[in-house]
């Protein structure tokens, strides 16, 4: 096990009504005016968002919004809200939704304590300074997936230059994450599965890497990601089982909350090839991951073979029998493969609507860098891309 230190000061509120039973006392501490950040209305139509504005009136908060936080969330809605903070001396922030508002809202609160004329996307994403101060924000969590509610970093899209980038800072870490499983039924389907390609993605980026040694953080990964397998699947039975959401919805934070990386080199080379789709086509995560993920699995198959055929065992639980390494290796990516196909996420890029003539570009824009069991060039990234392009 490689040394770490490891600290989160994001308080988890967990539980059915806990946005009704303890937002308010959350509140307390912090200033008067609160600037409630959402996406695109879901919120408005499932009840949440009344449900917020109730409490925050209730505690005698003065109240801002930022509406419309798209998907993929960009460099102009940041700075959209960067000068609404600036513009209404904002005290607090509470970001509504899922990875795209948490994510928009952490460079909100980060750059709005930038000095004026200093941009957040050159000093937090093109000069990859850490965020080191900014207003304090909570999150009302309404989709599993990204972790982002329990972790200090975030993605955000300069649509202009098509890059998709990540950014992270001491700063960005919310101070609080309130996670009502049943304030993710309102899900659509396909969102709910690309949720679960996510968390489980997340879980593969730690796990697949070295040291290839007896650890702790391995074992856990296994235990939380056959945990996420099977609730999925109940989840995809039936939306409204509250323990199968609530498994997913924790599950996903635990996967992202950075202690299941711990004492390992950790690879993210998936979520690269993934965020450079998604800056180029605007897809959600969860989809490309569900085509990617795969595919670098196999690239990677002749370094990583001891860790892929631990992957089939005890994750998969495959009987090797009389399969050769290789083969053995390569039915734990199969399996994975078939479960993203159970739940309804996608394998081929044609399918997503990406055109073969733009995988060079995309290649090229992708962020590589060397990992244990990687080292892409741009013919590399491209031939992975290729590999799924069609079936
Ligand atoms: O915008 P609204 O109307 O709210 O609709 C959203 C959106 O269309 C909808 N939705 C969310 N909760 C809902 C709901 N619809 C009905 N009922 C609900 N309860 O779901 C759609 C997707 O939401 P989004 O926030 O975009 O999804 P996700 O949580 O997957 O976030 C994706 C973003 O996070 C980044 C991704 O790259 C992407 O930009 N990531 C952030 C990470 C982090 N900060 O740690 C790590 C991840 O690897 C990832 O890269
Ligand atoms: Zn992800």
């Amino acid at each position: 096990m490689k040394p770490f230190i490891y600290h989160n000061p994001t308080k988890i509120v967990f539980g059915k009504d806990c946005v009704v039973e303890s937002l308010a006392s959350e509140l307390e501490q912090y200033g008067k005016r609160v600037l409630v950040t959402y996406g695109g209305g879901s919120i408005k139509k499932n009840g949440v968002y009344d449900t917020v504005i109730n409490v925050l009136q209730e505690a005698g908060k003065e109240v801002f919004e930022l509406s419309g936080i798209m998907s993929n969330p960009r460099t102009t809605k940041v700075r959209e809200g960067i000068a609404l903070c600036k513009d209404h001396q904002i005290d607090f922030i509470l970001a509504v939704g899922g990875g795209s508002v948490i994510d928009c809202t952490k460079f909100i609160a980060g750059g709005a304590k930038l000095p004026d004329g200093v941009d957040f996307w050159q000093t937090f994403f093109l000069e990859h300074q850490p965020v080191t101060e900014a207003i304090p924000f909570g999150v009302v969590l309404t989709m599993a997936a990204t972790g982002s509610e329990m972790n200090n970093g975030g993605v955000i899209t300069d649509w202009e230059t098509q890059k998709k980038l990540s950014g992270y800072g001491p700063a960005i870490f919310p101070q609080f994450s309130m996670l009502d499983p049943t304030y993710t039924y309102t899900l659509p389907r396909e969102q709910v599965a690309y949720g679960i390609v996510d968390m489980l993605s997340h879980l593969m980026e730690q796990y697949m890497s070295t040291p290839d040694d007896d650890n702790v953080t391995d074992s856990a990964i296994e235990g939380v990601f056959k945990n996420i397998v099977r609730n999925g699947r109940k989840s995809m039975e039936n939306l409204e089982d509250y323990e199968a959401r609530s498994n997913i919805m924790w599950g996903a934070t635990l996967a992202l909350n950075r202690s299941l990386g711990l004492g390992k080199d950790q690879d993210w080379m998936t979520h690269a090839l993934e965020h450079a789709l998604s800056a180029f086509y605007d897809i959600p995560h969860g989809e490309g991951l569900a085509i990617m993920h795969p595919a670098y699995l196999r690239w990677i198959l002749p370094k990583a073979t001891n860790r892929l055929m631990r992957f089939a065992r005890e994750v998969w639980g495959i009987e090797r029998g009389s399969m050769t390494e290789e083969e053995y290796a390569l039915a734990g990516i199969e399996a994975l493969e078939a479960y993203f196909r159970e739940i309804g996420a996608p394998s081929t890029l044609q399918e997503v609507g990406i055109p073969k003539e733009s995988l060079e570009a995309i290649a090229e824009s992708c962020v590589r860098y060397p990992t244990a069991y990687s080292n892409l060039s741009v013919e590399d990234a491209q031939l992975i891309y290729e590999s799924v392009f069609e079936k």
